[in-house]
């Protein structure tokens, strides 16, 4: 059994550095990297072998943090846009980074490219296409190459989107969030339900063979019924793929520090306009698709060789721009950050892992459903208990997982106590090097006497966007969606 304080240091790992799923767990140890360093671990990355000989499935992300106006709910790093030089620099600085970083990648090849924000529509269409064809020219990308561009509603243009389509943009990922006025107007967003029906008017009629939009279900004022009728559109105007967001992280939003509400109430309203919203879904023929949200029945879409993203876990993603994080799996995770307030030039942080790191992650994700034994031996060249044996064994002991010789899953129960104590407890995996410097790091702020597990807690942990959507089997975007 884990000894009583790794538990509780487990815990409070859990709620300092929340995050599930995602690459949150190097970001405290993050220190500052020079140019040359970050050119270092590429160029390593290219070469090295991951981990068996295979290289892994790489993304590129192109990443434009600013907004012309700032929603209230949103926990995105973003930034209100000053002006149109602001935009025009940040799109040199990017250009700066494909033209350093791509010689250092040469002959890796990409697997996806996408284009997310803030708002990336904000962007002028001939900046779009340099960026498409400085990203697209330089670095290596597979013959069937997947496109993601993201767009707000108001400036996701029909000359825009002719442009994504012809530069072989496949999937456009829309930010809805809602179509109810009242809402709109206590969030801060500025689009109208007239602006979202044209837009998806006009990304069906461009021929696409991807929408997917997002909504935020418990947003200040909606109500089960308001929510409802979303659906209802978004299902009348045939949206391929629909991303239901519990609203999260919401006591750091600015609507929730204007208006705040009783959580609990909060929540038992988003879990109600979820619930309903999934059987609608259901009842209309959309089906889950775990990574990729809700799907509507009869859709071609094929992203590259697969008919939706991949939803492993072993890939790496190479993200571009300022606020942007990426991950090399066995070598770096880092972010690029602006040196100033005008964000046109870059400084880096970050911290070098192993191939452990990527292993936990992988499992992490998995075990929940049943991680393939094969499956993980395919990837990483050796078996699970090779790698993690004590740590399975006493997961195993703690009553959360369980293997029939095929697989390890999780056998603990679906409740947000039962997430909680997952998602600290599977923390061991990533082994002693990491919980010690973590430990190290936290020295001052961890109180070992105190209960990381109250309910109080796990109150918190329930606005928790992974811990939420993992608790609704809601289906998540991985980082590179
Ligand atoms: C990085 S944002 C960019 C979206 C795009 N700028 C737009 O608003 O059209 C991506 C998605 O994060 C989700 N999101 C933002 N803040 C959220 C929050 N507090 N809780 C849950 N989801 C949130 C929204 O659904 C949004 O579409
Ligand atoms: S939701 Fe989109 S538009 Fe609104 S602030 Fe966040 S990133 Fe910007």
């Amino acid at each position: 059994m884990l000894a009583q304080d790794t538990k509780n240091f487990l815990r409070f790992l859990t709620l300092t550095v929340p995050g599930g799923i995602e690459d949150t767990l190097a970001v405290p140890l993050f220190h500052p990297l020079s140019p040359k360093e970050i050119g270092t671990h590429l160029k390593r990355f290219a070469q090295k072998p991951f981990p068996g000989g295979q290289p892994p499935k790489t993304h590129l992300n192109i990443h434009i943090p600013f907004c012309s106006s700032l929603c209230s709910y949103c926990h995105c790093s973003r930034v209100k846009l000053k002006n149109r030089e602001q935009l025009r620099d940040h799109v040199g600085l990017i250009i700066d980074q494909i033209r350093t970083f791509a010689p250092l990648l040469k002959g890796h090849e990409f697997t996806s490219l996408s284009l997310l924000g803030g708002t990336v529509s904000l962007l002028e269409d001939p900046a779009i296409d340099q960026l498409l064809t400085e990203a697209l020219g330089r670095f290596t990308f597979r013959k069937k190459t997947d496109i993601h561009f993201e767009g707000h509603p108001v400036s996701l243009t029909s000359a825009k989107l002719r442009l994504l389509r012809r530069r072989g943009v496949n999937r456009i990922n829309l930010g809805v969030q809602t179509l109810d006025e009242k809402v709109l107007k206590n969030i801060k967003r500025n689009q109208t339900r007239k602006d979202v029906e044209k837009c998806i008017k006009a990304v069906r009629r461009s021929g696409f063979p991807c929408l997917n939009v997002d909504v935020i279900a418990g947003l200040p004022g909606q109500t089960v019924t308001s929510f409802l009728k979303d659906i209802q559109d978004l299902i009348r105007w045939k949206v391929d793929l629909i991303h239901i967001n519990p609203f999260s992280d919401i006591v750091g939003s600015a609507c929730y520090r204007e208006n705040p509400v009783d959580l609990a109430m909060l929540f038992n309203r988003r879990q109600a306009m979820i619930l309903k919203a999934v059987s609608l879904l259901g009842s209309a023929g959309y089906s889950n698709r775990s990574l990729a949200g809700y799907q509507r029945a009869g859709l071609k879409y094929k992203a590259g060789k697969q008919t939706l993203p991949p939803d492993d876990h072993a890939g790496a993603v190479l993200s571009l721009g300022i606020f942007a994080r990426s991950s090399l799996p066995g070598s770096l995770v880092f972010e690029t950050l602006p040196c100033d307030d005008t964000f046109s030039t870059a400084r880096y942080a970050g911290h070098p892992v192993d191939q452990r790191y990527a292993m936990a992650n992988y499992a992490t994700l998995h075990l929940l459903d049943g991680m393939d034994i094969a499956a993980f031996r395919r990837l990483f060249t050796a078996g699970p208990a090779d790698i993690f044996q004590k740590e399975l064994l006493a997961l195993a002991e703690e009553g959360l997982l369980s293997s029939d010789g095929k697989t390890w899953r999780y056998c603990g129960p679906w409740t947000i106590p039962g997430l909680f104590n997952y998602y600290s407890l599977t923390k061991i995996l990533y082994g002693k090097k990491m919980l010690d410097a973590l430990r190290r790091t936290y020295a001052a702020k961890y109180d070992p006497a105190a209960d990381h597990g109250s309910p109080k807690n796990l109150l918190r942990i329930f606005q928790d966007l992974w811990y939420t959507r993992t608790y609704y089997r809601l289906g998540y975007k991985s980082c590179w969606l």
